[in-house]
């Protein structure tokens, strides 16, 4: 690798919608946190930035749901999660916000540089606008019935029931969550980023220059490109957000992933006047932690538009993460399925060092992982405690009591204290390997085999029973569990930043130097320590039956929740009904649609036709299993396009309390074609 001169570490802005939780701390900001600190400890230029995502539509959502100003919205989760990442110990270089004026001035300015190059298309298309409000709806302003699973509750950009990505145009009875009414639709002008016209440049630059990134993100990368990239558009209709700066643009405002990756330019500064030097200078190291819903914005758009601007580097790695799930279940904010940061130290207070250990050795690196309460505290009783806490508590107390708290000297060493010794350098070339390769649970792995290279010594020498017999052979054993202690505060600091502030403080050491890792004599003899406390305590049973009862009471209330049986309709007349044309027919085939998780395309028999139904059950019957099935369908419903492909009708499905869809079948077969009324 390239020897750079410094280093610009991004992590994703996260909203200003809602508190962190430890998904965000798994996916994006312990890693990225872990990473900034080993570079700061090997005296590395690095700075790392971050800050809140305040535009965007779910903020005004929000907002308007409150009754508040999306100004209120995002004040308040700036604050708290600006804080929550102070407790947890993320030391970003600058936590900054994207409402503020550096960030409009810069961003305005971004956007105008691309417009003066002529790197923007400009065009008018039809778009959805509610009357009675008076202003353009934001597809996520739009609300209809799913086409795919009748879910009457299906937004304009996704159903969340079938997970079906939508358009406004897909919905069947759309209506306006501002006022109520029916859009309709209207020229609007917006500004497009062609997207094609980086394609070429994005092909060479990741698919053949950056082979070397992570599997994940190289893969989603080669996906989004290979199916060929389209001109995006850059700005919206919408009342929040940076205002588009060209003349006759009144009522736009960039759109919100334009906007935010600049965050990081106005934040950097925002920190120093010697900003250009982190942006600008082919000598910079730029990387990017994300989650992996963020990849295509980090590593197709942002980089297309930095290219566009031309001044600018471009990153050099994006290690973006997986998701994490919590027991079992996706987190999610709205379903309250989360542990939020805040939340969990009013529960353990002290303890951000086992959350960043859990989540670290437990990250979502290269799959989406699970966390529980059960993995949690093993780590910390097992690991934390049973490893690393027992190897220091018994170096340093014998050293006390033995040597009150002065460093005895080594006296001759035989073959195993040579291996120890030289394992302790193997251990942290390891480490740093792992770091620098962003593998960042191998890291935290092999940190804590350094501690149990430490255990094992301290059984074997058994330096309590020796004492008693070769008194001078217990103060090489100590010597060398010291220089491993000394080796631990190092090699564990950007893990566990709060634990190992105390330990060096236990120890007087004053070194955070990384390079000083591996050094066997880190502490000279008559160097004096201090009494220490136990840097890990146990969590009993009830802490944990405390917390996993906490999921269970919510889960509880979303069942409740979401088993509501949906209130009546409005009453339709007779004449209503009977132009509905439902029919029984037979599946006759019935495949995956490729590339979705949710749709099967089947042909079927209607006793009128043989015709294709796309229907989003694939999560519910396995196509093999479903051919010679009879069923309902409503044979008149408008065709309409599914992933490119014509569906010609809608299977009757009903849907039970906890999603599951089950088809509609006659109780006894019938001809096909024939009517049910
Ligand atoms: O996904 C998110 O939470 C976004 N707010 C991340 C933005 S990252 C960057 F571009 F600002
Ligand atoms: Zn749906």
């Amino acid at each position: 690798m390239k020897n750079y001169k410094r280093y610009l570490i991004t992590s994703a802005l996260p909203y200003a919608n809602g508190p962190i939780h430890i998904g965000h701390l798994a996916g994006v900001y312990v890693p990225s946190d872990i990473y900034t600190r080993y570079l700061r400890m090997k005296g590395v230029d690095v700075i790392s930035i971050c800050g809140s995502d305040e535009h965007g539509v779910p903020i005004t959502l929000k907002a308007r749901k409150e009754g508040v100003t999306p100004q209120a919205i995002v004040d308040r989760y700036h604050e708290l999660n600006k804080k929550a990442f102070k407790d947890f110990g993320i030391a970003f270089d600058i936590y900054s916000r994207t409402s503020n004026k550096v960030h409009y001035d810069t961003a305005s300015e971004f956007f105008k540089t691309l417009y003066d190059k002529g790197e923007f298309i400009e065009k008018s298309s039809e778009q959805y606008y509610d009357e009675e409000a008076g202003c353009f709806l934001a597809d996520r302003y739009i609300m209809g019935t799913c086409p795919h699973c009748g879910n009457e509750n299906a937004y304009g950009d996704q159903c969340e029931k079938c997970g079906t990505s939508l358009s406004p145009n897909d919905l069947i009875n759309p209506h306006s969550t501002v006022s109520g009414s029916k859009p309709v639709l209207k020229e609007t002008l917006h500004w497009y980023l062609p997207l094609d016209k980086y394609e070429p440049w994005l092909k060479k630059w990741i698919l053949e220059e950056h082979t070397e990134w992570k599997t994940n993100v190289y893969g989603q990368c080669k996906s989004w490109i290979d199916q060929g990239l389209q001109p995006r558009a850059v700005s919206r209709d919408l009342d929040w957000g940076v205002p588009v700066p060209v003349d006759g643009a009144k009522g736009k405002v960039l759109y919100v992933w334009f906007d935010a990756p600049i965050g990081y330019i106005s934040a950097t500064k925002e920190l120093t006047p010697e900003w250009e030097k982190y942006w600008k200078d082919k000598e910079t190291r730029m990387i990017h932690f994300i989650g992996k819903d963020n990849i295509v914005f980090h590593c197709i758009i942002f980089p297309a538009m930095l290219k566009a601007e031309g001044s600018f580097i471009l990153p050099d790695n994006v290690p973006a993460n997986e998701f994490l799930n919590l027991e079992n279940d996706k987190i999610s904010t709205s379903r309250n399925w989360a542990v939020w940061l805040h939340e969990y130290l009013e529960d353990f207070p002290g303890k951000q060092d086992v959350l960043r250990y859990a989540l670290c050795a437990n990250a979502p690196e290269t799959k989406d992982n699970d966390f529980t309460w059960k993995d949690f505290q093993a780590r910390n009783n097992n690991e934390l405690v049973a490893i690393l806490g027992n190897f220091i508590n018994r170096t340093l107390v014998l050293t006390n009591n033995y040597y009150e708290g002065k460093v005895p000297p080594r006296g001759k060493t035989d073959q195993n204290d040579e291996d120890v010794l030289r394992e302790i350098g193997r251990l942290k070339n390891n480490v740093e390997s792992s770091l620098e390769n962003f593998r960042f649970r191998e890291a935290l792995k092999e940190a804590m085999n350094l501690a149990r290279l430490g255990n094992k010594y301290l059984a074997d020498a058994e330096p309590w029973k020796v004492v008693k017999t070769d008194p001078e052979r217990v103060k090489t054993i100590m010597n060398i569990s010291l220089q491993i202690t000394a080796n631990l505060t190092i090699i564990f600091e950007p893990f566990l930043p709060f634990s190992m502030e105390k330990l060096r403080g236990w120890i007087n050491l004053d070194s955070m130097r990384w390079d000083n890792a591996g050094n066997t004599d880190l502490l000279s003899s008559g160097h004096q320590i201090n009494k220490p406390d136990l840097l890990f305590d146990k969590i009993e049973d009830e802490a944990i039956t405390k917390q996993v009862e906490k999921l269970l009471s919510t889960k509880k209330a979303n069942e409740a929740a979401s088993a509501k049986t949906a209130p009546a309709k409005a009453p339709v007349t007779f004449d209503d009904f009977s132009r509905m044309d439902i029919r029984t027919a037979t599946i006759l085939e019935a495949e995956k649609v490729p590339k979705t998780t949710k749709l099967l395309k089947l042909k079927i028999d209607t006793g009128i036709d043989t015709r294709t139904i796309v229907s989003g059950i694939a999560e519910h019957y396995d196509p093999e299993k479903i051919i010679g099935k009879q069923i309902s369908i409503i044979a008149n419903l408008e065709p309409r396009k599914i992933k490119g492909i014509e569906s010609q009708g809608m299977i009757l499905m009903a849907e039970d309390k906890d999603g599951k869809l089950v088809m509609i079948s006659p109780s006894e077969k019938v001809s096909n074609g024939s009517t049910i009324k």
